[in-house]
Formats: C-alpha cells, structure tokens, sequence
C-alpha cells in the first residue's frame, strides 16, 4: 500500500453519546468519556448529547437546556478538542426520530420489555400510566406530579438503534451498561439489512478493560448514577476535593479488613478499581500493596487519586462554562457535519423501506 493509499481510506467511525439528564460522574467518566479522548487521532468521532433520550423520565425545560451547555463543556474539558471531533446535540441533527420511527416497526415489543434497564427504571419509578392531564404536568422542582411509565422509556433502546445507525458507526464505545442496547442495535441494523438488502454496519460495542462499571459508593451493588436520590453514591466529575474526601470517607466498604477485589467485597473492590482505573495500577498489584493495610489507607490514597486526576477538567471546566458563544459554535459546527452524514444516510434508508422520492413531486 503506498502512502496515498492508507491515506484515502475512510478512517473507522465512532459514535457514542451521553444523557443530559446531570453532571457526568466518575462512572460516565471512567468507563466512558475518558476514554472517547483517547480515539480522536485515528477515527472519525460522533459525540452526541442525547435530548431527546433525557425527555424519558421526567425533566424541567429550563434544566434541561442548561444541562446540555454543561454536558458540551464537560466533554471539551475531558479533552474532546472539538477540532478533532464532532459534538453535537441530538435535537439539532434531522434524522434521529425518523430512523427509530422505522426501526420500531422492526422491534417486537417483548423485545422491549425484556431490556433489563426498562425493567429497573419501571421497578423504580413502579408502574403506573397517567390517568390525567395533570399527571403529565411538571411541578416546580421539575417532576412530574405522578410517576408515570411513558412508552418513550420502552421505546428509549431503538432511539439509541438510530442513533448509531443513522451514522453507519463501526464502533461504539460505551460502558457495560449500555451493552444490552447494543445488541438490540446490532440484531436491528441485521434485521433491516435482511429485510431490505445491505444497508448498515453492524457495530462493535467497545469496553473498556478497567472502569466499564462503576458502582455506586453506598450501595456498591448496584451501578453508579447521576439520579441516585442519595447524593453521597455518586462522584460527580466536578466535586471539589473536600466532598471528594467526603464521600469517599463514607463509603460503604465490608466486613473484615482484607483489602482484596472479590465478588463478597463489593465495596472495596469498587475502590480497587476506581484506584486502578485512574492509577493504571493492576488490581492484584494494589492487592499487594495494600496488604495489612486498613480500609482508612486505601480511602485515602482512592481520595487523593481521584482529586488530582480531576483538577484539571474541573478547572477547565470552569474556565469554559461562561464562554456560552464558544460553547454554541462547537455545538452549530458538530451538528452541521452530523447531520450531512446523517442525512446520506437517512435518505438511502427512506429508498430502501419505499418512501417515494419527494423530488419527483
Ligand atoms: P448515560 O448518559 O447513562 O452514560 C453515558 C456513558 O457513561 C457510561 N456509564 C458508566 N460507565 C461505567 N460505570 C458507570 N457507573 C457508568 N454510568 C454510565 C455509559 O455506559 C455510557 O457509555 N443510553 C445511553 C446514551 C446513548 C448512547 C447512544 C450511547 C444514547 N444513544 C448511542 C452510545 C451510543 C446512556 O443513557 O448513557
């Protein structure tokens, strides 16, 4: 292959995103927005921020619109320098809604229902449909007056489907959670590609090897959330050191005093990985280390790790979240490229399923 050559090929392309439903925390960042920072050089990257998936469960406007303004400075402050890649808003792209619109004539419902977040968040919120107008209201703290199920939450996997689609992504990089959803996306694009011929690639889901699942540091069985009601669970990316400490000094940790990363020690090794994610210490390195030493020791070198990795994106953040024009002409530009590809795209779909050609009319 001559230099020519390797230098036409398509680069591979990413595309991932994130909700704004909040501050990203140091789950978002371990097992995700971390590592996008480290693919910008050799691919083509898409980094959404997901509206539309946000309006699911209940969230006020005005919240809303601020949290996308913070999501786009958390990303350029994580290192998505936006001359490398594209960051866009959801809304602002035409595409996503009509590709999941045809991508759920393709979902069985069961399907749906069968999806293990769908269940959790039903369990959480329990079931319960709006009987009236007023159930649909939002109250001034921005929740709704009742809790309601809407079919946007069942619905919530095949607008992820699109979103991935929409661009023909090769890789997808997410954190475990997301894995269910990907393979719902990757049965569809092999469903549509078998029901009206060759269309889509099928996507690569990508993990990383530590961080793919930070767990919540009070109930360290369960997944690390931006919604957690227990504001001690959850780093935020942005916590200051001192609730850093606070937060890490409170952590639930287990019974006995050995510091090692088994499945009966949920807690700790929620630490141990936390540490090796941020210190790319292996765990059974640290298990060595930190043998005959208490939980105390390892709190607090787990504090100070944390505080000094993320100094640089809080104060990066910081210097960013008031510059409201830069921050809306990194999102105008991501949306412009997102949707010329978008739109490829779409339009080959829109033949494909027989929707006639509006240039003909
Ligand atoms: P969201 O907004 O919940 O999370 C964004 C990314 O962070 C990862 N993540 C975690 N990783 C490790 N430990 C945790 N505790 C943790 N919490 C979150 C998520 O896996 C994700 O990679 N449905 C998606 C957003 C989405 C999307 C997409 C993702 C919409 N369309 C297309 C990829 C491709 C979500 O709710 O992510």
């Amino acid at each position: 292959m001559t230099d020519n050559d390797s230098m036409s090929k398509p680069k591979p392309v990413i595309l991932t995103c994130a909700q704004p439903t909040g501050l990203l925390t140091l789950g978002n960042y371990l097992g995700a927005v971390r590592n996008w920072s480290e693919m910008l050089e050799n691919n083509e990257c898409y980094f959404g921020i997901v509206d539309m998936h946000a309006i699911t469960t209940p969230i006020k406007p005005s919240v809303l619109r601020n949290n996308v303004f913070q999501c786009v400075a958390q990303y350029v402050a994580c290192g998505l320098d936006p001359e490398k890649c594209n960051q866009f808003v959801q809304s602002h792209v035409i595409g996503h809604s009509e590709l999941a619109w045809i991508l759920t004539c393709l979902t069985p419902i069961g399907e749906l229902q069968r999806m293990t977040q769908f269940k959790d968040k039903v369990s959480k919120l329990g079931f319960k449909t709006a009987e009236n107008e007023s159930d649909l209201k939002f109250s001034h703290e921005g929740a709704r007056s009742q809790s309601t199920i809407s079919a946007g939450l069942l619905c919530y996997p095949v607008l992820m489907a699109a979103d991935i689609l929409l661009y023909n992504a090769d890789l997808v990089p997410v954190g475990e959670d997301q894995k269910q959803h990907l393979e719902l996306c990757r049965d569809l694009a092999q469903r549509f590609n078998h029901q009206y011929s060759e269309t889509f690639k099928i996507p690569e889901p990508y993990l990383p090897k530590t961080g793919a699942r930070i767990m919540s540091l009070t109930e360290p069985t369960k997944k690390m959330s931006k919604s957690d009601e227990n504001q001690r669970s959850t780093l935020f990316l942005l916590d200051e050191p001192d609730l850093i400490k606070k937060k890490i000094s409170s952590s639930v940790t287990d019974s006995g005093s050995e510091i090692t990363a088994i499945p009966e020690k949920p807690g700790i090794s929620n630490l141990l990985t936390i540490h090796s994610a941020l210190s790319n210490q292996s765990l059974s390195d640290l298990e060595d280390r930190f043998a005959g030493k208490g939980y105390g020791a390892l709190k607090n070198e787990v504090t100070e790790i944390i505080s000094e990795s993320l100094a640089p994106v809080r104060s990066k953040y910081k210097e960013l979240i008031n510059q409201k024009d830069y921050l809306s002409k990194i999102l105008a530009e991501g949306a412009q490229s997102a949707q010329k590809r978008a739109y490829k795209i779409l339009s080959k779909v829109y033949r494909k399923v027989g929707f006639p050609d509006r240039d003909r009319f």
